[in-house]
């Protein structure tokens, strides 16, 4: 049966706009040839509607957003604003409200691309980030008395709760038993957060105590960096913590080229609620109005959301149609080594797609 989805495209700040804008017109084109629609609401929110508005977005942003079928997102971030007001105002809201608790990153080094990392080969580098995306050191729980005196105190609490760890420690178990591999690593701290993080380990062991056929490792999150950096091959699945989870993923997005390849997903698994797709990267402000970021994140990014509107022939389109355009030598955008423009790539992917 032909349908209809109904999708919120927030472009944002910065690059957000620039490469929101290919995501949505790839999509079109990817999703056209299976005979169903998109059909896509476009909300100015971010800074500009801040700038104008004292807030980023209606008070009932949240109502207007939950009748959508998905929401694609650019970026949110503006140099003349502090990141934590737009980021509470828009996004972070967001990931709370529709309990995204699963923030889906997956990495691949693709045939064409160049890692930073040595004698890379296409391919050897193939990880799934599961971040944990509604609670931990995000929970915003917290405050500040005395501010500008002396005695400012200021209190960020984490929150680690059983049924946020068991959640997104299961749904990495449940993708990893799926994959060749059969790998899960666990990121943690508990050597110094003797609380939460515990927490977390008791819960991976119970977990993993139940997929016998899956091999787990536990790293502290110092040794994970450095192992990502040194044997980035290794991995596999991997779950984190909120926090962890986001400093992972810049380093798995640079280690397969770029922060214009890496995309993500932000999961409702129960379905109840619109999911979130948007580029790992921010709104990149060096490079912002220049026309040269790459689209290929947020590409990548709608691709996954059409994966899980159920709409699999149009989602393989546009992945076989980036990996084509990066094997075969298409525009690339500087940050590829190349000085195509976004329109360029945008156009060149679109073109691979019909
Ligand atoms: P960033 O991801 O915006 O940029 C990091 C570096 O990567 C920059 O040099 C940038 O030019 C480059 N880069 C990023 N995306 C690129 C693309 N598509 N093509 C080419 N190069 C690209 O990170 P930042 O500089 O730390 O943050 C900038 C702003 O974005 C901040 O306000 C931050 O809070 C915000 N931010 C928002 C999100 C989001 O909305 N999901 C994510 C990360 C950062
Ligand atoms: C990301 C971003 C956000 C995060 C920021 C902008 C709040 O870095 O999506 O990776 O930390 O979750
Ligand atoms: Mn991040």
């Amino acid at each position: 049966m032909k349908s209809t989805y109904r999708i919120a495209v927030i472009g944002g700040d910065g690059i957000g706009p620039e490469v929101t804008r290919h995501a949505v017109q790839v999509a079109d084109a990817a999703v056209s040839r299976s005979g169903n629609q998109l059909d896509w609401t476009h909300f100015p929110w971010g800074t500009d509607y801040y700038f104008e508005h004292g807030q980023m977005a209606p008070v009932d942003f949240l109502d207007q957003l939950a009748e959508f079928d998905s929401i694609l997102l650019g970026a949110v971030g503006h140099p003349k604003v502090q990141d934590h007001l737009t980021l509470n105002g828009l996004l972070l809201p967001i990931r709370r409200r529709f309990d995204q608790c699963v923030c889906l990153r997956p990495a691949y080094l693709f045939e064409g691309v160049e890692s930073p990392l040595r004698n890379k080969a296409p391919g050897s580098i193939d990880m799934l980030v599961f971040r944990e995306n509604t609670e931990g050191e995000y929970a915003n729980v917290g405050g500040r008395v005395y501010q500008h005196t002396d005695h400012d105190v200021a209190i960020q609490t984490s929150v680690f709760t059983r049924r946020g760890c068991e959640r997104i420690i299961r749904a990495a178990f449940e993708q990893g038993v799926t994959r060749p591999r059969r790998r899960v690593a666990s990121i943690t701290k508990s050597n110094a957060q003797g609380y939460g993080m515990v927490l977390w380990d008791e819960v991976f062991a119970a977990v993993a105590a139940e997929y016998p056929q899956v091999q787990t490792e536990s790293l502290l999150v110092d040794r994970a960096v450095m192992e990502f950096v040194r044997r980035p091959e290794s991995f596999d699945v991997v779950v984190a913590s909120n926090l962890f989870g986001d400093i992972l993923t810049d380093l798995s997005a640079i280690i397969v080229g770029s922060m214009g390849l890496a995309a993500s997903g932000n999961l409702d698994p129960t379905r109840r609620h619109p999911s979130l797709f948007e580029p790992v990267h921010g709104s990149a402000p060096d490079i912002a109005g220049q026309g040269i970021a790459n689209p290929l994140a947020a590409i990548l990014s709608a691709g996954m959301m059409l994966g899980h509107l159920g709409l699999e022939t149009a989602a393989a389109l546009i992945h076989s149609a980036v990996a084509e355009l990066l094997r075969n030598s298409g525009p690339r955008t500087p940050d590829l080594g190349g000085t195509a423009t976004t329109e360029q790539v945008g156009r060149a992917v679109r073109e691979l797609v019909r």
